[in-house]
């Protein structure tokens, strides 16, 4: 079998023209242009690399991007007052604040503090438990860019059995439950999993998100499994790797995401998606209740 690659940078290039085109429209209707603040803590070089990233898709697409810098040393007090205003603020739609935060910063009481309406990153108790209940409105990006990009495979996810490595927040549960949600049987693998290798074996779709350099042995899949690698591992070398390790001359898979340039660029493009959305759904809750 021939392993086909998911291409992440073309899938999410088309997202990206779609909101691009919502946001146009929204803007001929008299609207002001949809706000995303970004909100980076400290001086972490991958967090500065993708949050510039997300800028950039603003600015090529018409939404206004505020990136806020705050010093490492930022209180935790003076970040939540920062949010308390951005909440306030109705020129602010969407407000995302780039993870890993420095250690003295609780970020469940961070993500708590942002207007569910506002968390373009979907990471609020109240948009997860909208997703759990299958209601969802702002979706954790990671996993519905893979929803999308599985979608660009052609599989029906009705009945399948779908593996996902990593339990974390922001990937691997609010993956698990898109996945639910598509239909498929789905086993969740995390560091006390016993004989991973096996519940990999058994899955018609790997998702691995878990940070660790070619933790999925290729050799584990089964045949015409579809891949999906989540991991975006800086090696010693300066090359970037993801968490499968996999020679497409295996011919194993049928389909994989490359690393750099699959599930990457589909976070930004849900990004971008989430952020028209949360000023289109917060423009119209005013509208209704004038
Ligand atoms: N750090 C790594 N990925 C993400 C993401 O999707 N959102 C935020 N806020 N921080 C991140």
């Amino acid at each position: 079998m021939t392993t086909r690659l998911i291409d992440g940078k073309a899938i999410a290039a088309d997202v990206q023209a779609r909101v691009g085109r919502g946001v146009s429209e929204w803007v001929a209707g008299h609207h002001r242009r949809p706000a995303l603040v970004t909100i980076l803590v400290g001086n972490d070089p991958a967090s500065a690399i993708y949050v510039r990233k997300k800028h950039e898709a603003c600015d090529a697409i018409g939404i206004e991007s505020r990136p806020v810098h705050l010093p490492a040393a930022t209180r935790a007090a003076e970040l939540l007052a920062y949010i308390d205003a951005c909440n306030a603020d109705d020129t602010v739609d969407g407000i995302l604040v780039q993870l890993p935060l420095p250690r003295h910063i609780d970020t469940s009481a961070v993500i708590e503090r942002i207007r569910p309406d506002k968390d373009v990153d979907g990471f609020h108790p109240y948009n997860i438990g909208r997703l759990a209940q299958r209601i969802p409105v702002l979706r954790p990006c990671t996993p519905a860019g893979i929803m999308e990009l599985l979608r660009h495979t052609g599989i029906d996810l009705h009945g399948r059995r779908a593996c996902v490595v990593g339990a974390s927040n922001h990937v691997g549960r609010p993956m698990a439950m898109e996945l639910l949600l598509a239909g498929a049987t789905v086993t969740v693998c995390h560091r006390f999993t016993q004989d991973l290798a096996h519940h990999v074996a058994d899955a018609e779709i790997v998702v691995a998100a878990v940070g660790k350099p070619g933790l999925v042995k290729g050799e584990w899949l089964r045949a015409g499994a579809i891949v999906i690698d989540v991991g975006i591992n800086r090696m010693p070398d300066g090359h970037l790797c993801g968490d499968v390790a996999y020679d497409p001359s295996s011919g194993k898979a049928a389909w994989i995401t490359p690393v750099p340039g699959g599930v990457g660029p589909m976070t930004v493009a849900m990004l971008m998606h989430n952020t028209l959305e949360a000023c289109r759904l917060r423009t119209m809750k005013a509208g209704s209740l004038a």
